[in-house]
């Protein structure tokens, strides 16, 4: 998408309305990592507005994190307990945060906003320098033999009586990059969020990880470590040193 930019894509509007819509998987979420950060730290990758940093450091665990966004970290900031948190400005591909971490966590499909393999591979690569050597990386991402369908395609988000969300997406197989408009029509008229994403299938997230020195671990198709199956339209991944490695 010309002049696309992921900090203009997470500017002032939308991280004012972000949390207006919840996914609606946060408490799942937080279990999950929960369950895997061992009472902590942990780091969040593009941490955002806080929607899962600031329930799982609710828990008692330290959570800190790493942001393109100021307006979304400003977001974060206005938010009950929101101030405490260490957030680092820059990119997940190569920023460095303060500690070493028992979890590193990257959700929502937010690889995919990394637009270039190299970057992709940087991402991996600074995860596995953050972690403890018995650390996991969390990655959750969609499938997107599982979910992109020819060329240009369209995905009903939401319809409700005062709002119609629609996904409007155009894929190029070549560059794996997808260019989606979130397009909201009401009555006081249309809005639209554009947003390019590099999609990956999980295979080559597996092999990124490896050349970052980790290995799958395991892999689920959502929160509740639901059987990942090749009907599956996202994942949860897992990933840590091998077994060797971790002393
Ligand atoms: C879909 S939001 C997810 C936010 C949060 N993780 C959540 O689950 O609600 C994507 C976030 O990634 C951030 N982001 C995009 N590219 C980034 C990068 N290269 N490094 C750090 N953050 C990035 C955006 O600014 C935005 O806050």
């Amino acid at each position: 998408m010309d002049g696309f930019d992921p900090v203009t894509s997470f500017g002032p509007d939308v991280a004012r309305r972000y949390d207006d819509d919840l996914r609606g998987d946060e408490a799942e979420t937080v279990d999950f990592l929960a369950g895997l950060a061992l009472g902590g730290p942990a780091l969040e990758f593009a941490i955002g507005t806080g929607r899962i940093a600031l329930p799982l450091s609710q828990l008692g665990i330290r959570v800190d994190g790493i942001e393109l966004s100021h307006d979304m970290v400003a977001r974060l900031r206005q938010k009950p307990g929101g101030a405490a948190l260490d957030v680092t400005i820059g990119d997940m591909a190569s920023a460095t945060a303060p500690a070493q971490y028992r979890l590193v966590y990257l959700v929502f499909n937010t690889i995919y906003n990394l637009l270039t393999q190299d970057a992709q591979v940087r991402c991996f690569e600074n995860a596995a320098r953050h972690l403890t050597p018995d650390g996991r990386f969390v990655v959750e991402a969609g499938v997107p033999s599982a979910t992109v369908r020819g060329n240009q395609f369209v995905d009903v988000e939401r319809i409700a009586t005062e709002e119609v969300v629609l996904d409007v997406n155009r894929y190029d197989p070549v560059t794996q990059i997808l260019d989606e408009s979130h397009i909201s029509l009401t009555n006081s008229g249309v809005r639209l969020g554009p947003i390019s994403c590099r999609l990956a299938e999980p295979s080559e997230l597996d092999l990124m990880a490896r050349i970052a020195g980790l290995t799958l671990v395991d892999r689920w198709s959502g929160w509740r470590s639901e059987s990942f199956t090749a009907a599956s339209e996202r994942h949860v991944s897992v990933y840590a040193r091998p077994a060797s490695a971790e002393t």
